[in-house]
């Protein structure tokens, strides 16, 4: 079994975070913020510290401004449909946007917000000056991936940044591929909304992710999902602090407990290294296809890019090549539009599709040479 498809969801998980979460829902398994008995403060502790670690690894210097919800989509739903956006706003987002963004944006447009779509070139890279010159008075935010899912390419997130502080703008970002992988800071690189999901790059289990929120932001910014935070229980307005203000109900601890080991793992072994490894896996595999002309690298091959790459067969049909990969080799591939059939129209392989191979730092070069081998022989 070879596992290529870590942009969905990454697999292994770091070593013991399937019994992280066990172990939580075995023997520590109850409520935080409600219980005044020791083993409510234990899992308020481990609620605590996993914000912490976030905190640290997401550039943000305040553990109250991590906000747990289950990922990358409903933290952007939070963002997008609270109500913040009303009639008259202008919004900017790239054109190598995920669905996360793109149905909460269409829903946006429907109530008359007007969106500007900066587009990346055909090769998925992103010029800071292609978002700039859509910045208008309307414009209240400008909302980027930080690196697509569809072809790995990274955004230049650092100037998009500045851009937005220069224009007084608020800036979101989708980290979903890129937390964990590449470092993101969002003090550093001026990002008032920064979703992160805990499955991906994080090595944590699916239903668990969350955003880090400015402090500006965060006085602004109405909260989505109403209910008991278990404090200031005797008024029905949510709070508004932090970060009661955006958990109403009951968190995923589960999911907390696995997270908090995988962001240990990630911390022994360090971004860096977890970066060279898949650069160095990805450029294999690029020097691999040159000998395979019937696979075409969409957005080229040159350039800095994740350890996502996406392929295009040319006359052939990308979902056999992938069912076969499957059903011959044990090796796990994604086809078709990745849920971003606006990031496949800018690189000209929509409606089609790709077949998609992610890498993950468990991924061996053995495992590429076995890939090669088996595309060979199919194509
Ligand atoms: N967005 C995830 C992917 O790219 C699920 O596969």
């Amino acid at each position: 079994m070879i596992y290529f498809d870590n942009a969905a969801t990454s697999f292994p998980k770091a070593p013991g975070t399937g019994k992280a979460v066990c172990d939580f829902l075995e023997n520590a398994s109850v409520n935080t913020n409600r219980g005044a008995y020791k083993m409510a403060y234990d899992a308020d502790r481990l609620v605590f510290d996993t914000r912490t670690k976030l905190a640290r690894l997401l550039g943000c210097g305040d553990s109250e401004r991590v906000i747990f919800t289950s990922g990358v989509t409903a933290s952007l739903n939070l963002f997008l449909m609270g109500g913040f956006f009303g009639e008259g706003d202008h919004i900017i987002i790239s054109s190598m946007e995920h669905h996360a963004v793109t149905r909460p944006v269409l829903q946006l447009q429907k109530k008359g917000v007007s969106v500007s779509v900066a587009c990346a070139g055909k090769n998925g890279i992103l010029r800071p000056e292609e978002v700039e010159k859509y910045i208008c008075s309307q414009t209240k935010a400008i909302i980027i991936n930080h690196a697509s899912n569809v072809c790995g390419r990274i955004a230049p997130i650092a100037e998009i940044g500045d851009i937005a502080k220069k224009n007084d703008l608020i800036f979101a970002v989708d980290s979903a591929q890129s937390a964990g992988v590449i470092p993101v800071s969002a003090e550093e690189m001026g990002i008032d909304f920064l979703a992160f999901s805990g499955h991906k790059g994080l090595l944590g289990p699916q239903g668990i992710g969350g955003f880090v929120i400015s402090e500006r932001l965060s006085k602004i910014l109405p909260p989505f999902t109403l209910g008991g935070t278990g404090s200031l229980s005797d008024s029905f307005e949510m709070p508004d602090f932090l970060p009661d203000k955006y958990e109403g109900g009951t968190l995923n601890l589960p999911g907390i407990a696995g997270l908090s080991h995988s962001l240990d793992f990630i911390n022994e072994i360090g971004i860096e290294n977890i970066r060279q490894k898949e650069i160095a896996l990805t450029d294999y595999l690029l020097e691999g296809l040159k000998s395979i002309p019937e696979a075409r690298v969409t957005g080229g091959t040159e350039g800095e890019r994740l350890s996502v790459i996406s392929l295009d067969f040319p006359g052939r049909d990308n979902s056999e090549i992938s069912f076969l990969l499957d059903n011959k080799s044990g090796i796990m591939t994604r086809v078709g539009l990745h849920c971003a059939p606006l990031a496949h129209k800018t690189l000209g392989t929509f409606p089609k599709g790709t077949l998609r191979v992610s890498f993950g730092y468990f991924n061996t070069f053995e495992e590429v040479d076995i890939f090669l081998k088996a595309l060979k022989k199919l194509v």
